[in-house]
């Protein structure tokens, strides 16, 4: 007895004083961004507030574990247990009560047939036919600070899917989201048996996900040389950025904020620019992506002085977003972009 309760001293010591994570200074790194630093949500869904009071352990664990493959949400795959864990210790700080809400893993069966019948009629005018979340006016809530526009999740997805157990789907479609323009049971005017038949259908899209295919040009970050020196290049884009009827913001070189300013290597120069007929076409159907705009192109001159262009590629972030109409107003800033570029290595 003694022993062990040495043990669990040394254990507690080591833990807290030696490797403890900091969840708080983990979660404003690598979640505030999108959910905010107080979980009041942005591009990411808000984590607090009622939401919280219900969160079981496991399903946010998982949550960040897994992510949301080809959704906004990340997998956070390199974070070691303990410090998921000190993120859900986190996030559970924001609670007024002290118990942790848990859904049994059983199964819930209901009648998969009734249950798509009703999802069609009760979910998927926001969360898409499918349940993939897909399209114009997915859901657009006025609920937050700033009105951002929250787009419903995508419960097709297989990290959702893999967090939530039925019976947490259960008692979210029970209680709605309060504060959000998720409704509850009582709004959707469903029984039980219903809910039930709506979670097993939900639960069906398991089998049915398909992933975006992956085709080899899709790179996130396109990489081009350029034939002129490091200042020829910079005077080729702001020129033809000029002609094609681009704003450019102040130069910014890349380290810019991070390194002392003697050390910013002034061999790597960020152009910021935009369209702006083109931006807010794009930012009023996806608030979300005022994250990754306005466009960049960064030029860096490598060490044996070859010149590369970078930017980012339009149609594989405007992917991430789910949004059909979207990726077609991408699918012309890509082109654009591609002009601009051809224009300037010319
Ligand atoms: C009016 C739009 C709307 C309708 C109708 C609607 N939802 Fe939602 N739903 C949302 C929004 C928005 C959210 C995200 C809210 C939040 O948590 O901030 C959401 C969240 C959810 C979640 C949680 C998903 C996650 O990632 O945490 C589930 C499950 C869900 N809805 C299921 C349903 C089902 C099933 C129906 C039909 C019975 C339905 N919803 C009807 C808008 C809607
Ligand atoms: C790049 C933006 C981004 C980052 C970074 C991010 N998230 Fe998310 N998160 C999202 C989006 C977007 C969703 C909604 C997914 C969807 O639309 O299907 C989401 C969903 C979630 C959900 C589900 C919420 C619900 O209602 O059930 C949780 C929990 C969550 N994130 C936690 C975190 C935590 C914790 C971190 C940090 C470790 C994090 N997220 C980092 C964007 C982000």
């Amino acid at each position: 007895m003694r022993q062990l309760f040495v043990f669990a001293c040394f254990t507690l010591f080591t833990s807290t004083v030696i490797s403890a994570p900091d969840g708080h200074n983990l979660y404003n790194k690598h979640c505030s961004v999108c959910h905010n630093e107080n979980g009041m949500g942005g591009i990411g869904l808000p984590l607090n507030g009622d939401k919280v009071e219900h969160f079981p352990r496991n399903y946010l664990f998982k949550t960040v574990r897994l992510g949301r493959e080809g959704r906004v949400m990340p997998a956070f795959s390199k974070l070691s247990d303990a410090q998921i864990n000190a993120i859900v210790d986190y996030i559970f700080s924001w609670k007024k009560t002290t118990t942790t809400d848990t859904y049994s893993d059983s199964k819930i069966t209901g009648d998969v047939k009734n249950g798509e019948l009703l999802f069609q009629q009760k979910c998927s005018a926001c969360h898409g036919k499918d349940g993939k979340s897909e399209g114009i006016g997915t859901g657009v809530s006025v609920s937050r600070e700033r009105k951002f526009q929250v787009v419903p999740p995508a419960l097709n997805n297989p990290g959702f899917l893999a967090a939530a157990n039925d019976h947490w789907i259960r008692q979210t479609i029970k209680t709605g989201r309060p504060g959000t323009i998720m409704p509850s049971q009582t709004t959707l005017q469903i029984n039980d048996q219903q809910l039930d038949d709506i979670v097993s259908y939900v639960r069906s899209f398991e089998s049915s996900y398909q992933p975006h295919a992956a085709l080899e040009e899709d790179e996130p970050t396109l990489v081009f040389d350029s034939p002129y020196d490091f200042k020829t290049t910079i005077a080729n884009l702001k020129q033809s950025l000029q002609g094609l009827n681009f704003r450019y913001f102040p130069d910014r070189y890349m380290e810019m904020g991070l390194a002392p300013d003697n050390k910013i290597n002034k061999k790597q120069l960020s152009l910021r620019f935009c369209n702006f007929k083109q931006l807010y076409k794009m930012i009023n159907i996806e608030p979300r992506l005022g994250v990754v705009l306005p466009c960049r192109v960064t030029v860096v001159e490598q060490a044996d002085g070859q010149v590369k262009l970078y930017v980012m590629n339009m149609k594989v972030v405007a992917r991430l977003f789910n949004n059909t109409q979207l990726s077609e107003t991408a699918e012309k800033m890509h082109e654009s972009l591609m002009e601009l570029i051809e224009e300037a290595t010319l």
